[in-house]
């Protein structure tokens, strides 16, 4: 693993232009990753829609490949934490609501869900969140700058079950050496999931990276209370997990 970091790493933003690629790395680079998600028709509601549509231009930060500048979004300079996956948001809004003093951007690519989350937020009056609707893994590498965030939060990320769609797992390298270098020194990761075997590779792969220390000692899963600012809600999908009698594994590592 440690290995493969070293590698050239097609996720890196890197120049197109750049004399000294080669014409191998260049294909590569050009090649669209694995993607974590799969575009559904799903459903989503009136209410949903009509937040998309009027609420949610508010909230929603574009996907334009440029290095974002916080304190401009939020008017402010304050921490900065960055979520993947906020399904239907009802996390996002409540430890927005539990930290007013900490800015969130959360990313979501389930229109239901973003939706669903601008309701949420407007209907909570918060200013501290903004949301993309776009890949994390392409604002991770385009728009988050290098050593930048407070905190990284990746809750109950789709488990992909089965063996030959573990290659769109979220939590793998080499996107964790990127977000890794994303947060600052001193800067946590927060990272949870119901499913035992992709339990077993959050460990594996944050262990793995050099530039993350588990909060809770080497090769520990974290008790669910333990992430650095806020107590953990029960997700929807955790609860869901446990309704069909998954177990809860939390992980938490420091940037070093
Ligand atoms: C299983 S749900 C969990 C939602 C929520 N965190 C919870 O615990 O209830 C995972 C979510 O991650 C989103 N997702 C997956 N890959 C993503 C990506 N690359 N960028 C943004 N969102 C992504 C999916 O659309 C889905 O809504």
């Amino acid at each position: 693993m440690l290995e493969s970091r070293t590698l050239f790493n097609p996720f890196e933003t890197a120049d197109m232009d750049k004399p000294e690629l080669t014409p191998e790395e260049l294909e590569a680079l050009k090649k669209r990753h694995i993607r974590s998600f799969v575009m559904r028709r799903g459903h989503i509601s009136a209410a949903q829609k009509r937040a998309l549509d009027e609420t949610l231009p508010r909230y929603e930060l574009p996907y334009t490949g440029k290095p974002l500048d916080y304190a401009e979004i939020f008017g402010r300079d304050a921490d900065t934490v960055f979520e993947i996956g906020c399904g239907m948001g009802e996390t996002t809004t409540a430890i927005a609501a539990l930290h007013p003093e900490v800015n969130f951007i959360g990313c979501e690519v389930f229109a239901a869900g973003v939706g669903a989350l601008a309701k949420r937020l407007d209907e909570a009056g918060l200013t501290n969140v903004r949301i993309f609707r776009h890949d994390a893994v392409e604002v991770v590498r385009d728009m988050i700058p290098e050593a930048s965030l407070a905190g990284v939060h990746i809750y109950f990320p789709d488990p992909w079950r089965k063996a030959r769609h573990h290659k769109r797992r979220l939590v793998a390298q080499p996107f964790i050496g990127m977000l890794a270098s994303r947060i600052r020194p001193g800067g946590y990761i927060h990272c949870a999931t119901d499913w035992e075997n992709y339990a077993e590779q959050m460990l594996e792969v944050l262990e793995g990276e050099p530039q993350l220390e588990n909060l809770h000692g080497a090769g520990n899963f974290s008790p669910v209370m333990g992430n650095p600012i806020s107590e953990r809600p029960t997700t929807k999908f955790q609860a869901r997990g446990e309704r069909l009698g998954h177990g809860i594994w939390d992980l938490v590592y420091i940037r070093k």
